[in-house]
């Protein structure tokens, strides 16, 4: 279908993409008015004659605002500023004029020079540079286009394109890359995804200013920590927030993955729009599917109406892929080719239902690489979402953190739960040393709910001792096999795994609820599962809620 930019056929019968104008607000207060949503695509093609030399005469640098086509990708396009760095003149001349009846106002060059000297005085919206230019190489064009504007949207063409120089421009702060050769249609989506996100970027500035206007400042994450190997992760995660890097964040449970992923989506140029987050464990292999990728009505029982999926409502802000590995094969197969060409197909649907432009934020409990080595995560997935690791330490290596943490959970949870005026109490140092040794396989969590419990019970004023501090239950301290009724284990062995998951399902179940203090809202984020998921979990064993705890949320 598709035909590389610089043969004379060109593309003419690719199929071109057409953004449509949302109507409604974001509800996540955003400005109103610059969403663009999902991309309709409709027919028929920009004329092949869109490629191959159809450029403009002329010396090295040429400039031309385009006449806006019938059916160029957006309205923003024409305000536009795109510098095109490439020393292949048909390429280059090709892809100008694609881009110019597109609407964007482009500035071409072939020389590395002539570009950073450009860049330096001229502010430009997107940068497409070849990413093998001699003797100013590309990467070098990227740093002085981020340099100057750290906004800048570059992407960078790649005549060879191995994963490992991709990724190395992709950690460099590029926003994506484009395989040589290529064809019109696939530099028109990229290129129209990259207005998206222009106009998000727009927004979210604007949606800035009005914070720092009202409140004096826009950080509402309290992400708390001094010691090195935490602050180290920060620093990782503050750095490649406003770029559009795909982040791969990894720690045991509890150690503040889902904080540090709303800390880069809050610093992002698209904090103005939604972060999205879905769990991956918490639905199985259909209801994620049309979770993720909607339906079309009649796709299944019970599909009444079409439904847009998380990709779309994510649509110029962030998705937030919890639990990654627990993803199954074929979803990270369908998932692989939004992240490739930002392309989403309802379940049920025969067409390309949308284009989006989502930023990726994913994390897992796992070591990524051993999940890929197991073969439970797709190679290339994990390339695509790991653009840049980001690895919490667990609370017992970062020592330094638990006095800040705990009393900052004190305070919090003393003005929650006490009336106020009462007068806080304060940990003792032995208190404090007490919980430094603790092993805090729940992390930060289990610090958390820790704390909480003392400031529940705690005496107005008293120190607070070591004893006060409640010691759930250490799983490891307890000898193997005690968890197993010893009569399952001469059954059969299926009715033994089903007996046992079932005696698991209900002491787990009994334990969290007493831990959430009969909260079911607190309960399934406790368990790190949908309240839809707890509630049928809780009626497949007969609970009731309130038999399990005496209290209601
Ligand atoms: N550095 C921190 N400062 C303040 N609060 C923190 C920090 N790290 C974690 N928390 C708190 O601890 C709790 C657990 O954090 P979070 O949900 O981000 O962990 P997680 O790694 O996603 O856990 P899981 O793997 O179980 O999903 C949250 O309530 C979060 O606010
Ligand atoms: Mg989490």
């Amino acid at each position: 279908m598709t035909s590389p930019v610089g043969s004379p056929s060109g593309a003419a019968s690719d199929p071109i993409i057409v953004a449509a104008r949302e109507t409604s607000g974001d509800a996540d207060g955003a400005p109103d008015g610059g969403a663009l949503a999902g991309a309709a695509v409709a027919g028929p093609a920009v004329a092949g004659a869109a490629v191959a030399g159809a450029g403009l005469a002329g010396g090295a640098v040429r400039e031309a605002a385009g006449e806006r086509a019938g059916a160029a990708p957006s309205d923003s396009a024409s305000r536009l500023q795109v510098l095109l760095v490439d020393d292949d003149r048909t390429l280059r001349d090709g892809c100008a004029s694609v881009l110019q009846i597109d609407g964007y106002h482009v500035t071409s060059t072939g020389r590395g020079d002539e570009a950073i000297d450009l860049l330096k005085r001229r502010k430009f919206d997107i940068v497409l540079v070849d990413l093998y230019l001699t003797p100013i190489s590309g990467m070098d064009i990227l740093r002085a286009a981020l340099a100057a504007h750290r906004e800048t949207i570059v992407i960078v063409m790649t005549g060879n394109p191995s994963v490992a120089t991709s990724i190395e421009a992709l950690r460099a702060g590029a926003w994506d890359y484009l395989p040589k050769p290529f064809s019109a249609q696939h530099m028109q989506i990229l290129l129209g995804r990259a207005s998206h996100a222009v106009a998000a970027s727009r927004e979210t500035r604007s949606f800035r200013d009005q914070l720092v206007e009202q409140h004096g400042n826009s950080d509402r994450i309290t992400l708390l920590g001094v010691s090195p190997a935490f602050r180290q992760a920060v620093e990782l995660a503050r750095k490649v927030a406003p770029t559009d890097a795909s982040v791969m964040i990894s720690g045991e449970s509890g150690t503040g993955k889902e904080l540090i992923a709303q800390f880069i989506h809050r610093h992002s140029r698209r904090a103005g729009r939604k972060l999205v987050p879905i769990n991956c464990a918490a639905l199985p292999e259909p209801l994620l599917e049309s979770e993720m990728f909607g339906h079309r009505k009649g796709a299944f029982t019970g599909a009444d109406r079409d439904k847009a999926g998380l990709l779309e409502t994510a649509n110029g802000g962030t998705l937030f892929l919890d639990e990654l590995t627990e993803m199954s094969h074929p979803l990270q197969a369908k998932l692989l080719r939004v992240l490739q060409d930002g392309v989403v197909r309802r379940v049920g649907s025969e067409q390309q239902d949308a284009v989006v432009d989502v930023r990726f934020i994913s994390a897992t409990n796992r070591e990524p690489q051993d999940a890929v080595n197991s073969g439970i995560l797709r190679e290339d997935l994990f390339y695509r979402l790991r653009v840049v690791p980001i690895k919490l330490p667990p609370l017992r290596k970062r020592l330094e953190d638990i006095p800040l943490l705990a009393n900052h959970f004190l305070a919090h949870y003393w003005e929650r739960h006490r009336p106020a005026g009462d007068t806080p109490p304060k940990l003792t140092d032995g208190c404090v040393e007490f919980l430094r040794s603790r092993p805090w396989r729940g992390n930060v969590r289990e610090l958390q709910n820790v704390i909480e419990h003392v400031a529940v019970i705690a005496e107005p004023g008293r120190p607070i001792r070591p004893e006060d501090v409640p010691v759930y239950d250490d799983p490891a301290t307890h000898p193997p096999g005690e968890a197993v009724p010893a009569a399952i284990m001469s059954d059969a062995y299926h009715s033994a795994k089903d007996k046992l998951v079932a005696h698991f399902e209900k002491e787990y179940l009994q334990r969290l609820v007493v831990r959430a203090g009969g909260n079911m809202s607190r309960a399934a984020r406790l368990a790190n599962i949908d309240r839809t998921t707890l509630y049928r979990l809780m009626e497949k064993h007969g609970f009731r809620r309130d038999e399990l705890s005496g209290t209601l949320e």
